[in-house]
């Protein structure tokens, strides 16, 4: 078991991370990052903007650059506190790419070929399917057992990438010797699935080609309230939260995070009312709630200096677990290590 000392507390160490291909959304923050910010005081939390990940899709270089460095003071903007968690850049911990190679030599062909996402990625274009994007699973497997992570807040979606890593880790495990951490899924009490606003049976994605579909945190409130306006509802008038009234239920879901409300609390405010006087309600709430996360964003990305001391922190931090991982795996393959 990695399980840090700190005082006489012993925590468990938790790993995450979103890759550095956009700007991230009301989806990020609802479904993940708020968590994330609350699992800080009872673990040891590893949080990192993937832009190795990030490249298994093309990207501008000033875009991606751009991107990461957005992604990060997102972090920092919505609680991820540097002082309880590490947070990093992972493309400055070099062990990422390394132990994914050695990885690679125990994961199937067959594996990474059955992993949902490759095939949804890879079925749009022959131009977004490369070896990274074939790989991609094994980078994310390489993630987290460097930390010995014990604990993995992971969205449906992942969860197969996740079942990957563990079986490579007692692969690994198994053909040399105990190494690594089997990792398990962390499921939250409350995770909100916040739904495209355009097509609300769909997740909210920030590389959704319409982007109506989707809320930015670093949306301006004109474009806020323009996009839920605008969000597509279903038949019928009544503010009620069901299964078959999917646009409806995404807004009522959207209030009641931005309200810090439960769902029955806003269906019975609402009770006897229209769409016409919900929406511009949600408008007006999801407007308010994110305003204070843009502005605090605004502020961190000022201070160039600051970020980068920040990087350069989390990633000293996060080599030295990476290192003693990393070191111990290419001993037992059998790589020569130099002396003196
Ligand atoms: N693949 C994840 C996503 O797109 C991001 C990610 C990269 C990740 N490495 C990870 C998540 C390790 C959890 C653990 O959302």
């Amino acid at each position: 078991m990695s399980l840090v000392e700190l005082g006489n507390q012993i925590k468990p160490v938790i790993l995450s991370g979103v890759a550095s291909s956009g700007k991230l959304t009301l989806g990020n923050l609802a479904g993940a990052l708020k968590n994330w910010v609350k699992l800080q005081d009872q673990y040891n939390c590893y949080y990192m903007v993937a832009d190795l990940h990030a490249i298994t899709v093309r990207q501008v270089p000033a875009e991606l650059r751009q991107s990461t460095i957005d992604v990060l003071a997102m972090f920092i903007a919505v609680g991820i506190d540097i002082e309880k968690s590490t947070l990093f850049v992972q493309s400055h911990v070099p062990e990422h790419a390394e132990l994914t190679w050695v990885l690679n030599s125990i994961t199937g062909m067959g594996e990474c070929s059955r992993m949902t996402q490759f095939k949804d990625k890879s079925a749009k274009g022959t131009e977004s399917s490369n070896v990274s994007l074939f790989d991609y699973p094994v980078l994310m497997a390489a993630d987290i057992l460097l930390y010995q992570a014990n604990l993995v807040p992971v969205g449906d979606d992942q969860k197969q990438h996740l079942e990957l890593t563990r079986n490579l880790a007692t692969r690994f495990n198994s053909t040399y010797s105990p190494t690594f951490v089997i990792p398990e899924p962390y499921i939250p009490e409350v995770g909100a699935r916040i739904m495209s606003l355009q097509e609300p049976t769909k997740k909210m994605s920030k590389s959704d080609d319409n982007q109506n579909s989707t809320i930015f945190l670093t949306d301006k409130d004109e474009d806020i309230k323009r996009k839920i306006r605008r969000a597509v509802t279903d038949s019928g008038t009544d503010v009620t939260f069901s299964k078959d009234k999917p646009g409806i239920s995404n807004l009522i879901t959207l209030y009641s995070i931005a309200k810090n409300k439960t769902i029955k609390e806003v269906v019975a405010e609402f009770n006897g009312l229209t769409y016409g006087d919900f929406k511009p309600a949600v408008a007006d709430a999801v407007a308010d709630y994110i305003a204070p996360i843009r502005d605090k964003f605004e502020e961190i990305k000022k201070d160039k200096k600051h970020l980068n001391e920040i990087m350069k922190i989390g990633a000293e931090k996060a080599r030295q677990t990476a290192r003693k991982t990393l070191r111990k795996v290419y001993k037992k393959v059998g790589f020569l290590e130099l002396e003196g």
